[in-house]
């Protein structure tokens, strides 16, 4: 039995509904790689893009998307007790809405509410979605609130635009996410 400080270093990833949603991928496995367990949730529109399967396959943990279909746990709930650390990449406008606004409308949004650990936010959207007044608005919400805001960077965007909203590179947010995690020990056999 491992104590408390002996545990991996856990962290619950919320992937919302964003085109940038395969780079939620490439952080779960370089977390992976760097010994920290993985919890994924995902919204409703997160999973129209990408089944939870593969995520699940990815972490070899259940990925939580509906907050009613539970079978007699609440994850939201026992998660967040339980994780070190919420990282919410790629986070679509309407996330960081939700967020901003303290609703608890499904598992992502209620496990944020009841999480109280480090949040980590990297925003992804079409660079007008960035600039709206509401969205930056919001983000400032999130960051006066302890959350930190990793990008978005600037670049090429999936609408063929050029601008900012793009999700930071996967390094960025691992860095952001190990610095989050000090004193945390690596999974044994990881490297
Ligand atoms: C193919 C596709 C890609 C999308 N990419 C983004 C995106 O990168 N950022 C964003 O804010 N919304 C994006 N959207 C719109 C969101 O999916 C939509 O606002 C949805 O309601 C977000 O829900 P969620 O925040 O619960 O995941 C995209 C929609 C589609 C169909």
């Amino acid at each position: 039995m491992t104590s408390e400080t002996e545990r991996p270093a856990h962290v619950l990833l919320a992937v919302s509904g964003s085109v940038a949603i395969h780079r939620g991928l490439d952080l779960v496995r370089e977390l992976d790689r760097h010994g920290v367990d993985v919890t994924v949730l995902m919204t409703e529109a997160a999973c129209k893009l990408v089944r939870p399967l593969l995520f699940q396959a990815m972490t070899r943990r259940r990925v939580h998307h509906d907050l009613f279909s539970a079978e007699g746990e609440d994850p939201y709930d026992h998660l967040a007790r339980e994780a070190d650390l919420m990282v919410f990449a790629p986070a679509t406008a309407d996330l960081i809405g939700r967020l901003a606004a303290g609703l608890g409308d499904d598992v992502v949004t209620t496990t944020a509410l009841a999480f109280s650990g480090p949040r980590i936010l990297a925003p992804a959207m079409n660079w007008r979605m960035w600039e709206h007044p509401f969205v930056q608005r919001n983000v400032g919400v999130l960051r006066d609130a302890g959350y930190r805001i990793v990008g978005p960077g600037e670049g090429d965007l999936a609408c063929g635009e050029r601008g900012p909203g793009r999700l930071a590179e996967v390094e960025e947010i691992l860095a952001a996410a190990l610095e989050a995690l000090p004193g945390k020990p690596p999974r044994p056999g990881s490297h």
